[in-house]
């Protein structure tokens, strides 16, 4: 695979290049709520920059529906803010570039393109739809520029900004990617046992490939989040109005047989879904009716750090509950604390998995580099531990 450092040595000065980038950042209105991401693909953009290239970044954000424009229901979709961003943290001022418009860059300078989903082209399952915009977006910049693929989040996904372009121009792995990649197959090969994963967030379903796969791999699998209670309910206990997927229960069960998940005893429950309901800490088996779960209780983090202090391994992806909401952050804060303490007193190498965890730790003031790696991918990373082939990746190693 060839990388940036590569295309560097090769010489970049006053030649255009195209990098993809993973910029999909938590906004609030017009207010970007974590810019992890976005710091995280400074230094391959900085490199080329600072190397004289004519950079022209392309990026998503979020899911908006499709047809070309930022007007309309889009216009809370624009990278503008993005952009914003990317020129404080460059120092340099970054354009954004409308769709139909041709980046007029003079070299070292930083351009980000609009919204690449505002085109349905880039998400199409057609692959001769994806190959045009991919054309398009090599018209852009050039024939004789080169791509640099560094949004690691996105490239589990088959389109034309992270895939089919890498087929038309000299394709390079950035440094983010690359860093990524190395990590990640840290806990793919052979990691140091015992290996204990932390999974959370809403959904059993969204999970159950990446469970699978890992089960057969860890000694330990701390099971939180909205997802914990389709587990509860598989061991038999009632759940209240926890969010409940009855149709993976019995899925649910067959996973528990491995005897390797490790579920709370306690849970924090609400009498609606309100920062300011009305909250109370329950064992699992006293959860009454019209109450919801949106917290791993006290004795569970206790029992989770304590599991987590003797690992030498630990991956963690989803939070253990609503951390955003203050009375339900707890859980949360309180499993990232002990993979932080595991990681100083037992040299524990623990990878932080993306997207709301890595929002977490930063959003709960726990230090980055507590732990020793925080990814950028969300899914991304979720599917290189499945073992997965990445279509951005593989397309690379061609
Ligand atoms: C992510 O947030 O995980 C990446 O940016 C990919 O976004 P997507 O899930 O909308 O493809």
């Amino acid at each position: 695979m060839k990388t940036v450092s590569d295309l560097v040595a090769e010489g970049v000065s006053g030649r255009a290049v195209l990098v993809r980038s993973d910029l999909n950042v938590p906004l609030d209105g017009e207010t970007i709520t974590d810019d992890g991401r976005i710091r995280a693909s400074v230094p391959t953009l900085s490199t080329l920059a600072d190397a004289g290239a004519r950079v022209l970044v392309t990026a998503h954000l979020g899911r908006p529906k499709g047809g070309a424009g930022a007007g309309g229901e889009n216009a809370k979709y624009s990278l503008a803010p993005v952009a914003k961003r990317l020129g404080e943290l460059l120092g340099k001022e970054v354009a954004l570039v409308p769709h139909g418009q041709r980046p007029e860059l003079a070299d070292g300078q930083v351009a980000l393109l609009e919204n690449i989903r505002f085109d349905p082209r880039e998400t199409s399952k057609d692959d001769d739809q994806r190959a045009e915009l991919a054309r398009e977006l090599v018209d852009l910049v050039g024939a004789d520029a080169a791509f640099v693929s560094d949004g690691f989040g996105v490239v589990h996904r088959k389109q034309a900004s992270v895939y089919d372009v890498a087929q038309e121009l000299p394709a390079y792995a950035g440094g983010l990617v690359l860093s990524e990649v190395e990590v990640l197959q840290k806990l793919t090969g052979d990691p140091e046992r015992p290996y204990a994963v932390v999974l959370g967030g809403s959904k059993v379903s969204d999970k159950l490939a990446v469970i699978e796969a890992l089960l057969p791999k860890v000694d330990s699998l701390l099971v939180g989040g909205g997802m914990c209670f389709t587990f509860l309910a598989a061991q038999g206990y009632g759940v209240g109005s926890s969010l409940l997927e009855s149709d993976q229960i019995d899925t649910s069960r067959k996973l528990l047989e491995s005897g390797k998940i490790v579920l709370p005893t306690d849970v924090v429950v609400a009498d609606r879904f309100a920062a300011d309901a009305a909250t109370k800490t329950v064992p699992v088996d006293a959860i009454e009716d019209g109450w919801m779960g949106l917290d791993i209780g006290p004795e569970s983090v206790r029992e989770f750090a304590s599991v987590l202090a003797g690992a030498r391994t630990v991956f963690w992806n989803g939070p253990m509950g609503v951390f955003e909401m203050a009375p339900f952050a707890e859980g949360t804060r309180g499993v990232a604390q002990a993979i932080v303490d595991a990681t100083a007193d037992s040299g524990a190498f623990s990878v932080v998995g993306g997207g709301d965890s890595a929002a977490a730790v930063r959003a709960l003031g726990l230090p980055e580099d507590g732990f020793s790696h925080i990814s950028t991918g969300g899914g991304a990373s979720l599917e290189f531990l499945e073992g997965k082939s990445l279509p951005g990746v593989a397309v690379l190693e061609r």
